[in-house]
């Protein structure tokens, strides 16, 4: 603690805050919230299937049980994610880190050579997934450069396994925590 510390706090290490406005230090501030990694998939109005890698994913309620995720306004599949009633979410197992890179480039068929079950109303339910789960569109609403997605969640899947982790900007997978030793 220090002396002249009012506070039973130690004071915070020096480091530099910076405002929001600086993009690139928001970026690298939330970049350190380590999320799981999921692909989001939908069916297009004539019967493609669409789909993108997603760290936004996170639950919202549990009665009713509602998730979210949000898309970026600018993404070539927001007319279908808008238009379609239903979309699942494919969390990622540790060995899928192929699929999240596929599903978040661009200019190539995402689902060439993807294993992938038909969930309820087509919607694809990827292979070797770790949880799935089939939504129906509540709400969307735009919010600043992304489009926030409410759905309620029809069904659900689990298998055991280790998760897809992403912590700034690189994959991980998930294994125990442990204390410091004293
Ligand atoms: C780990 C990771 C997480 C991502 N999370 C999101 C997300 O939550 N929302 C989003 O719109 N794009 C996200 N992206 C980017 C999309 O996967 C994709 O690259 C982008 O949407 C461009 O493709 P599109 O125009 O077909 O949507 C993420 C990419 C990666 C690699």
């Amino acid at each position: 603690m220090d002396a002249d510390s009012p506070h039973p706090f130690r004071r915070l290490p020096s480091f530099s805050s910076h405002p929001a406005s600086d993009a690139r230090h928001l970026r690298a501030c939330l970049g350190s919230f380590a999320t799981g990694v999921t692909v989001v998939t939908a069916l297009s109005g004539d019967g493609r299937p669409v789909g993108l890698t997603v760290n936004s994913f996170n639950s919202l309620s549990l009665e009713p049980a509602l998730v979210l995720w949000s898309l970026g306004a600018r993404s070539r599949s927001l007319d279908t994610f808008l238009a379609a009633r239903r979309f699942a979410v494919n969390v990622l197992s540790a060995g899928q880190l192929g699929l999240a890179r596929r599903f978040s480039r661009s200019g190539i068929d995402r689902f060439a050579g993807v294993a992938s079950h038909t969930g309820i109303d087509g919607v694809p339910l990827i292979e070797g997934a770790l949880a799935w789960f089939e939504c129906e569109t509540r709400t969307h609403h735009r919010h600043g450069d992304h489009v926030l997605f409410i759905g309620e969640v029809l069904r659900c899947a689990r298998v055991p396994g280790q998760g897809l982790v992403f912590q700034q900007g690189e994959f991980r997978s998930t294994c125990a925590a442990h204390d410091p030793p004293e």
